[in-house]
C-alpha cells in the first residue's frame, strides 16, 4: 500500500475523464487512457489546448504530453502498469459493472480501483470486481482541473485502507476530499444539486420562470453566499444574534409550508423544449469553448478570493 502514485489509467475520456487527464498531467503524472470511440482522441486534444493556457496560471511546471500521456488500445494495455485506475464510462449501472470487472482482471491487485460516478452505490459497481475492496468512488465536479471537491464514498466490500491511499492521493493534487461514512445514492453534493434541480424543473414546467429568472435567482442571491459559506453556516447568519437558534425558530414553521415539491416532473417533450430553448438564449450564441473559457478564469479568480475569506 505504500507504493508512490504516478502511473495512472483513465477509462473513458469524454466531459470528466478529460478533466482529470489534464489535472492529472499538471500535476507531473504519467496516464494511459482508455476510450472506445476514436472522436475522443481529438475531444480530449481540444481540452487540453484550451485549458492550457488557462492552467499556466496556477501551476509552475509544465506538460509534456509525449512523456506524460499515451493513447491505449484496449482496458487490458491501459490498466496493466496502473498506480490508480480512474473510470469515467456512462453513468449505466451495468456498464460500469462491466467495465469495472474487467478492468480487476487486468489491473496490478492492489491497485486503487476508482469510479467517477455521479450517485450510483459502490457496493453495486464492486459487484463483479476482483478483490473488491480496492473499488471506491471518487466522484469529481466539473472541471475537474479546476474544483477541488472530490467525494470518496466506500462500498460494503471496500477496505478503509484504500480510502486512506486515495485520501492522500487526491489531497497530493490540490484536491478538497470528503469521505463519506457510508454510501448513499447521490452521495452528498448532488443530492443537495438535484433537489434544486427538481424543484427549478417544476417551477419551469408549471410557466412560472424562464431558464435565465432561475439562474439570475442564484447567481445574484445565494450563489454569491455559497462560494463561501454553506447552507448551515449561511443560516447561521440569517438568525441575526442569535444566529441558528433564531433562525430555526423564525424559519422553522415554513418547513410546515409548500415551498418545495422534491418529487420530480416528468422530463415531458415540452419541457425538455423549454429548457434547452431557454439555456440557448442565455448563452447568447457564444460557443461551448468560450462559455467554458470564462467559466475556468472566473473560477480561479474565485478560488483566490475563497483563499482569501474562508474561515
Ligand atoms: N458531466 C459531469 O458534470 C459529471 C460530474 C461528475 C461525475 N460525472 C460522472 O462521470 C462519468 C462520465 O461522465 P461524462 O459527463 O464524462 O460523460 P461523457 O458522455 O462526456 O463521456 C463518457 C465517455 O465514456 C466513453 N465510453 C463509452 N463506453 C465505454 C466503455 N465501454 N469503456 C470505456 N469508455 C466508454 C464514451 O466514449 C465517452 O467518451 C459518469 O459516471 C458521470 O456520472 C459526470
Amino acid at each position: 500500500m505504500k507504493q508512490p502514485i504516478e502511473n495512472i489509467a483513465v477509462i473513458g475520456t469524454g466531459v470528466i475523464g478529460a478533466g482529470w487527464i489534464i489535472r492529472f498531467l499538471f500535476n507531473q503524472k504519467t496516464i494511459c487512457v482508455y476510450d472506445p470511440q476514436l472522436k475522443q482522441k481529438k475531444f480530449l486534444e481540444n481540452e487540453i489546448k484550451r485549458a492550457k493556457p488557462i492552467l499556466k496560471k496556477i501551476y509552475k511546471k509544465n506538460i509534456n504530453l509525449s512523456k506524460q500521456l499515451k493513447f491505449c488500445k484496449s482496458i487490458q494495455e491501459a490498466v496493466k502498469n496502473a498506480d490508480l485506475i480512474q473510470e469515467n464510462a456512462p453513468e449505466n449501472e451495468i456498464l460500469k459493472i462491466k467495465i469495472v470487472k474487467e478492468i480487476s482482471k487486468y489491473a496490478k491487485k492492489n491497485t486503487i480501483i476508482a469510479s467517477s460516478s455521479s450517485g450510483l452505490l459502490p457496493s453495486k459497481i464492486q459487484s463483479q470486481c476482483l478483490n473488491p475492496k480496492r473499488l471506491i468512488i471518487a466522484h469529481p465536479f466539473n472541471p475537474v482541473y479546476l474544483l477541488p471537491l472530490v467525494e470518496l464514498v466506500p462500498g460494503k466490500k471496500t477496505d478503509k485502507r484504500f480510502i486512506n491511499k486515495a485520501d492522500k492521493f487526491y489531497s497530493n493534487i490540490g484536491m478538497k476530499t470528503l469521505i463519506l461514512k457510508k454510501e448513499l445514492p447521490g452521495y452528498l453534493s448532488d443530492r443537495l444539486q438535484e433537489s434544486m434541480w427538481r424543484e427549478s424543473l417544476h417551477i419551469i414546467n408549471e410557466g412560472y420562470a424562464t431558464t435565465k429568472d432561475l439562474d439570475d435567482a442564484i447567481i445574484y442571491g445565494p450563489g454569491l453566499r455559497w462560494s463561501l459559506m454553506g447552507t448551515f453556516l449561511t443560516f447561521h447568519l440569517a438568525g441575526g444574534k442569535m444566529g441558528m437558534e433564531h433562525m430555526l425558530e423564525q424559519f422553522g414553521p415554513a418547513l410546515k409550508l409548500p415551498w418545495t415539491k422534491l418529487k420530480a416532473p416528468t422530463l415531458s417533450k415540452s419541457l425538455k423544449k423549454k429548457i434547452i430553448e431557454g439555456t440557448k438564449a442565455q448563452s447568447k450564441n457564444k460557443s461551448i469553448n468560450s462559455l467554458s473559457n470564462r467559466r475556468d478564469n472566473f473560477l480561479i479568480d474565485l478560488q483566490n478570493l475563497l483563499l482569501k475569506y474562508k474561515i
